[in-house]
């Protein structure tokens, strides 16, 4: 067992140091000829000859039970194979992280379209055909849909620092406003699929999912077998956002048929069944309230919330997870409730917390802002804390007076003017800016770096998303050890190698990144006492190694190989200091006077994110991020029948996340040198999920800003932009 390396005290900045000159550069992924050429293998291709198909069979009622399955309307349907109604079947995938079997109700339906069973065919035609003809009868029960619903409810304690209702009481000025946002998801262009082959006793999962360590654990305990005897394979996959953090229906529903009927199980979901059957992001009622003095000094923070869940889910969204530190107080105070109801289940959803708590409460400072008659960008600057205002904890590196300042000065803000001060033609023209920050992790992290004289292999089941995981390991690798990048290949997605963080929480970079960071030192130091130099001398560029006036080309130094695997893991720094990305986004909109269409006309994200490992991939993450700001703002909403609280908008007509047409042709992103020494040994901090959070709140505080109306119902679609145009006598 390899020794874990734990984070207990800042790390010597040794990427400053080295020459190859790879780190940050902004290198293409290795992947994308793959990809863009079809021969990068997604989890439903590489059929197996004999495999068969299967389609889930999904509830038509909202809560009860399932009493019986009518198997005789569809077994002689030809090509039908089997039906399955095993009690090990998954009602709901796994939260992320969980390392064990999620939830099993068995029987029970908790929301409308949950997975109940599972339909194998010789085609997927025949499976879907049968699995809608397939009769089910229920016992039906009584279903709560709305999250409104009192007796559904129950809050959490109040977490608090000081006294909020005394600090709020004694200020000159208050708001006090509610916001509500619409449920998400994380809509992956991949559909969630899996392929299960049985080698006797062992499986064999082509799936595609997120963080393979826990989900070789959650499939192996759905199952109640060995995780040794389960491998997964997922090297390719086409987005997650979080939907495929944990492990799904229908993987554990394609490894029990596979067993079944002794043949291979392929399962794909329809598009429908992803927006009904997997996780979304819950919708939220948000009341903020702030306290100030007359010169713009907050004294008061409040952010309490309403989400929602289905029944036996744990995971709650931490709404308030960034409003506890970017802003100073004397008093603070944050409550969550929590509806237990009947809709699909809420999970993770790209930057759970910030994304939607920001909507609200960078909305609200923008409101104190108006009520102070201050500059939103000066009232920000004038409340920054020194150190978490909640914890005390200080700020491991701490960019957000820079990424204001340079933000505003780079967007042209003192052009701003009045609120609806500027018209053209039928639209209404404003500016409006947001404070970014998500909170920065590392997570228990494993790779193996193998040097092979001219060329190196990193080797972890580490997963890439799309995010640029295969670029940035290679780069860390090359980096270290004096190769070019093409010496340097990156495997990645199969549990039999060693288990990295997965995606997830932005933390992929920096625990993933580390840990082929320290394997790649500790072979610097076989290296340097080949060379007979002390590793702080030793120089590698170019496949040459120097140090100690000796010059040897590598491949001289290595004997067949030299292997090496570390783990990295948090430490002491994670409990003295909170590390955080942090930027500022700034956005220009056109609102239509007449329809309430908003259009973005211009964005910039300013941010400062720790030592940034490519330029290229950060940037592309900083931009999705944004993208995803515009459609919280703009159009993203999952619309429930409340009757059955079953999701209407299943598809990606109906939800309508930004197209090419939606996204202004002026977005920029511009980064702050930085280096996060308490975060981890590569002085990195997350970047994925800092795009998006305070993104959505620029655009809403433009729109403001443009008509002169506060819309507190997000997205604010055309209609909600009209009515408070309408309510604001503009
Ligand atoms: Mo993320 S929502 O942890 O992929």
């Amino acid at each position: 067992m390899t020794e874990i390396f734990r984070m207990n005290e800042a790390q010597p900045r040794l990427l400053d140091e080295t020459r190859q000159g790879l780190v940050g550069k902004p290198l293409d992924r290795p992947e994308g000829p793959k990809k863009v050429s079809g021969r990068a293998r997604y989890a439903a291709e590489g059929l197996p000859e004999d495999a068969a198909h299967g389609v889930l069979v999904r509830a038509t009622i909202a809560q009860g039970r399932v009493t019986g399955f009518g198997h005789d309307a569809i077994r002689d349907i030809p090509g039908v194979i089997a039906l399955i109604t095993d009690d090990r079947l998954l009602r709901n995938p796994a939260q992320g992280m969980a390392g064990a079997a999620p939830c099993q109700p068995g029987s029970q339906v908790f929301y409308h379209g949950q997975p109940i069973a599972l339909v194998v065919a010789d085609s997927p035609e025949t499976a879907r055909d049968a699995a809608h003809r397939l009769p089910v009868s229920y016992d039906a029960g009584t279903a709560i849909t709305d999250p409104a619903t009192k007796s559904a409810q129950h809050s959490g304690e109040p977490e608090t620092s000081g006294d909020f209702n005394a600090a709020f009481a004694d200020c000159d000025v208050t708001v006090d406003a509610t916001y509500t946002t619409d449920a998400q998801v994380a809509a992956a262009m991949e559909p969630h699929a899996a392929i299960a082959d049985w080698q006797g006793d062992n499986l064999t999962l082509r799936g595609s999912l997120q963080m393979l360590r826990f989900n070789r654990d959650e499939l192996a305990d759905s199952l109640g077998i060995d995780p040794a005897q389960v491998r997964i394979l997922s090297p390719y996959i086409g987005g997650g956002f979080g939907s495929k953090l944990g492990i799904g229906p229908e993987a554990v529903a394609a490894a029990i048929a596979a067993r079944e009927i002794g043949r291979p199980v392929r399962v794909v979901m329809s598009r429908q069944t992803v927006f009904d059957a997997v996780l979304r992001r819950t919708e939220t009622t948000q009341r903020v309230r702030f306290g100030a003095t007359g010169d713009g000094r907050i004294r008061a923070i409040s952010h309490d919330d309403l989400v929602s869940n289905a029944a036996g889910e744990e995971f709650f969204e931490p709404v308030s997870q960034a409003s506890q530190f970017l802003y100073g107080a004397e008093g603070l105070s944050f409550t969550q409730t929590v509806a237990t109801i009947s809709r699909t289940p809420s999970g993770s959803v790209r930057a759970p917390g910030e994304a939607v708590g920001m909507l609200a409460f960078e909305c609200a400072v923008d409101e104190l802002a108006e009520a102070l008659n201050l500059c939103p960008v000066d009232l920000r600057l004038r409340n920054i804390p020194d150190t978490h205002p909640m914890t005390g904890q200080a700020y491991s590196a701490h960019g957000l007076a820079d990424c204001l300042r340079r933000g505003a000065e780079q967007f042209g803000w003192a052009e701003r003017g009045a609120p609806g001060a500027r018209v053209e033609g039928d639209w209404r023209i404003g500016m409006g800016v947001s404070s970014a920050a998500r909170k920065s992790m590392l997570v228990q992290s494993a790779a193996r770096v193998r040097l092979l004289g001219d060329r190196a292999v990193v080797e972890t089941d580490m997963t890439d998303i799309g995010t640029g995981t295969y670029a940035i390991l290679g780069q860390i690798a090359g980096e270290m050890l004096g190769l070019p990048i093409s010496s340097v290949e990156v495997i990645l997605g199969d549990t039999d190698l060693p288990g990295a963080s997965g995606s997830g929480g932005s933390f992929g970079a920096n625990s993933a990144g580390s840990a082929t960071f320290l394997a790649a030192k500790k072979i610097r130091a076989t290296i340097a006492d080949k060379l007979g130099c002390d590793p702080a001398e030793l120089h590698l560029q170019d496949g040459i190694a120097r140090g100690g006036n000796v010059e040897r080309p590598l491949a001289d130094l290595v004997d067949g190989e030299i292997v090496q695997e570390a783990v990295v893991a948090a430490g002491d720094t994670s409990k003295s200091h909170l590390s955080s990305g942090f930027g500022a986004h700034f956005a220009e909109v056109a609102v239509n006077q007449w329809t309430g269409e908003t259009r973005v006309r211009r964005m910039l994200g300013v941010m400062a994110m720790g030592r940034i490992l490519n330029e290229k991939t950060a940037r592309s993450q900083a931009l999705g991020g944004m993208i995803w700001g515009i459609g919280a703002a703009l159009t993203e909403a999952v619309e429930h029948d409340p009757r059955t609280g079953h999701i209407v908008t299943r598809d990606l007509a109906n939800y309508h996340v930004p197209a090419h047409a939606d996204v202004p042709g002026d977005m920029k992103v511009v980064f702050l040198e930085e280096r996060d020494d308490m975060g981890n040994p590569i002085q990195t901090k997350g970047i994925g999920e800092l795009g998006i959070s305070g993104a959505g709140a620029a655009v809403l505080n433009a729109i403001a800003h443009a008509t002169g109306a506060r819309v507190r119902n997000f997205p604010a679609l055309p209609d909600r932009v009209v009515a408070a145009m309408e309510a604001a006598g503009v």
